[in-house]
């Protein structure tokens, strides 16, 4: 199994937005995907619950709140064959949650937007990564997505130089797309859409799925002690139990 965690204490930077289109880009090659909403605004979770029946499942963990309206229908269990966990974070989330949150993480993605607001805030997400977390370099779980850019901008040209500086692999860059807000809102992905829509989105995701696909997986199976303590809230009980498709039609998807 995978764990791929998006990361930025900083709110709109594009968490939800890359954690629902990799779920979906998953899915989509078959590499059972649980997507996991830390973030109490569930907009992971509502997103998945717009997903139409005929969609290939993506299981959901609502793990914010276990007893709201929004969750009861979430189960709360890592399914035992997820192969790709996918955790959806938190803005304003407190430096102190972050080794928790990270632990045995494969990968860690801090979505960067251009603007000095959003590049001072990922300094900090990075060194707080570094400095808290105790992920060092060498490990190369970390890596930086530029999201929303517009190339040949004064405010893009400084967000690439400033993450040249940080000495984090910069994964992919994203461009503003309406694709985005539209797969956002129907609860599918880029990778679920008509390619020649997305034909340029998809190009700029290949050196993301390229990266991730090289990361080690966990040696350690889902379900096991290793791994529950890596759940970070304690309303997750991923004891080994049957595994729910909570969303999308597990029929549809083996016929
Ligand atoms: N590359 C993009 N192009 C266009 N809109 C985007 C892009 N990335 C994110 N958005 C939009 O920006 C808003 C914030 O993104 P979101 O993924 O919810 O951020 P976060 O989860 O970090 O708060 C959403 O409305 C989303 O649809
Ligand atoms: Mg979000």
């Amino acid at each position: 199994m995978q764990k791929i965690v998006l990361l930025n204490p900083k709110g709109g930077s594009g968490k939800t937005t890359i954690a629902t289109n990799l779920a979906s880009y998953f899915a989509v090659a078959g590499l059972r995907p649980t997507l996991m909403d830390l973030d109490a605004q569930g907009s992971s979770t509502r997103w998945l619950s717009k997903r139409a029946k005929g969609q290939t499942a993506i299981h959901g963990i609502a793990g914010y709140e276990r007893n709201s309206r929004v969750t009861r229908s979430f189960a709360t269990r890592l399914p035992l064959d997820t192969e790709r966990l996918i955790v959806d974070t938190a803005a304003a989330l407190e430096a102190q949650r972050l080794p928790d949150i990270t632990r045995n993480a494969t990968a860690v993605i801090v979505p960067v937007l251009p603007s000095d607001i959003d590049i001072h805030a990922a300094a900090k997400c990075i060194s707080d990564l570094l400095l808290i977390a105790k992920i060092r370099r060498d490990e190369q779980r970390i890596a930086v997505i530029a999201n929303r850019v517009k190339k040949n901008t004064v405010m893009y040209k400084s967000l690439m130089k400033f993450l040249e500086t940080l000495q984090i692999p910069v994964i992919a860059t994203l461009r503003d797309s309406q694709n985005y807000i539209k797969a956002s809102e129907s609860g599918t992905g880029i990778f679920e859409m008509k390619s020649y829509v997305v034909r340029e989105d998809l190009d700029q995701w290949m050196p993301l799925i390229d990266w991730i696909s090289q990361r080690k997986a966990l040696e350690i199976p889902p379900g096991s002690p290793a791994i529950t303590s890596s759940m970070i809230s304690s309303a997750i009980v991923p004891t080994p139990g049957p595994v729910v498709r909570t969303m999308g039609s597990l029929a549809a998807a083996m016929e």
